[in-house]
């Protein structure tokens, strides 16, 4: 019988088609990751594997996977999976992209604008009892619209997040590894080299992947770069940031505040010194985090095992 692990506990109803090709197990927690010997256990005997980006499906896994066909991530971003190596062993891994795109980009606008307008300090002080008065100054943000946006990894998200940032007359730079015309004709986007984007931008805002070229390209010298009235805000994956840089460039204030969707190490831990910061906005990686579209990821991930099952192309293939 043709077996696929899925490492989560997802809705039933995302798997119903899963279920008529194959037996499916699925790991019950919906919060703790599966034990990595759990996964390395089951991932020797499955056909298909349903993962999630907390899951390390690297060399030492595929090695030992002798019936693996597919790995299907939950998530638009990779980085958890060695794809060089499972394509060399005839494996085809799949992502999720399109159907989150909205989504993230709400959740990046959303944390731009708590962060710029300091959302969270002024619920905390209501919520406090410490509103005792109406001040010409009180608890005074920066503004969003008419400033300059710049976007580092004008993909789909990015995209998205610019065709928002228009909506608030704002000026959208970005830097990438090429240009896109589209962009540049419909949202009269501005490409930049990233050093520009650094010292140019009111709102830096990364949205790219982390791979070799970009892990660790927002440290200490990104930072000094910066406007200091400019702000940091993150949610593609916190590899890309040098935390300890960020954490003394906000002590130092050499930028006015970052808002952070994702961290070096997920979980973050709530003593880690970033979150004593009041401009500091932290949120649990939450950025395709709507019931609609976390449906829609595990449909897509699931459609696509059933794909590669049945001999077919899958919708969203990772593989060269
Ligand atoms: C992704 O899809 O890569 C997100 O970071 C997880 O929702």
């Amino acid at each position: 019988m043709t077996k696929v692990f899925v490492t989560r506990c997802v809705p039933e109803e995302s798997l119903r088609a899963l279920k008529t090709v194959a037996e499916v197990e699925v790991w019950p927690e919906e919060e703790m990751p599966v034990p990595r010997e759990v996964l390395l256990e089951r991932a020797k005997t499955a056909d298909g594997l349903l993962t999630m980006i907390s899951d390390q499906v690297d060399e030492e896994l595929l090695s030992a996977a002798n019936h693996l066909k597919v790995v299907a991530n939950m998530a638009v971003g990779f980085d958890n999976i060695d794809v060089e190596t499972a394509s060399a062993k005839g494996i085809v891994v799949c992502n999720t992209p399109d159907v989150l795109t909205d989504t993230t980009a709400d959740l990046t606008f959303i944390l731009l604008m708590a962060t710029a307008r300091r959302i969270l300090e002024a619920a905390d002080f209501v919520k406090h009892d410490k509103w005792k008065n109406w001040a010409p100054m009180l608890l005074a943000g920066s503004d969003i619209h008419h400033k300059t946006l710049g976007i580092f990894g004008m993909g789909r998200i990015g995209a998205a997040v610019a065709k928002r940032a228009s909506g608030f007359d704002m000026k959208v730079l970005y830097h990438n590894r090429s240009r896109n015309q589209n962009i540049e004709d419909t949202l009269g986007a501005e490409y930049v080299p990233f050093e520009e984007l650094l010292s140019r931008s009111d709102f830096v805002v990364c949205l790219a992947p982390l791979t070799k070229e970009t892990k660790g390209i927002f440290h200490e010298g990104a930072f000094q770069s910066m406007k200091r009235s400019a702000f940091f805000i993150n949610a593609s994956r916190g590899g890309l940031v040098v935390e300890e840089d960020l954490e003394r460039a906000l002590l130092n204030k050499e930028i006015a505040g970052a808002g952070l969707d994702v961290f070096e190490e997920e979980p973050i831990s709530n003593k880690h010194p970033l979150l004593t910061h009041p401009n500091v906005v932290a949120l649990p990686h939450i950025g395709s985090a709507s019931v609609e579209t976390r449906l829609h990821m595990v449909s897509l991930a699931s459609q696509n095992i059933v794909d590669v099952l049945n001999g077919d192309k899958p919708k969203t293939i990772l593989n060269p």
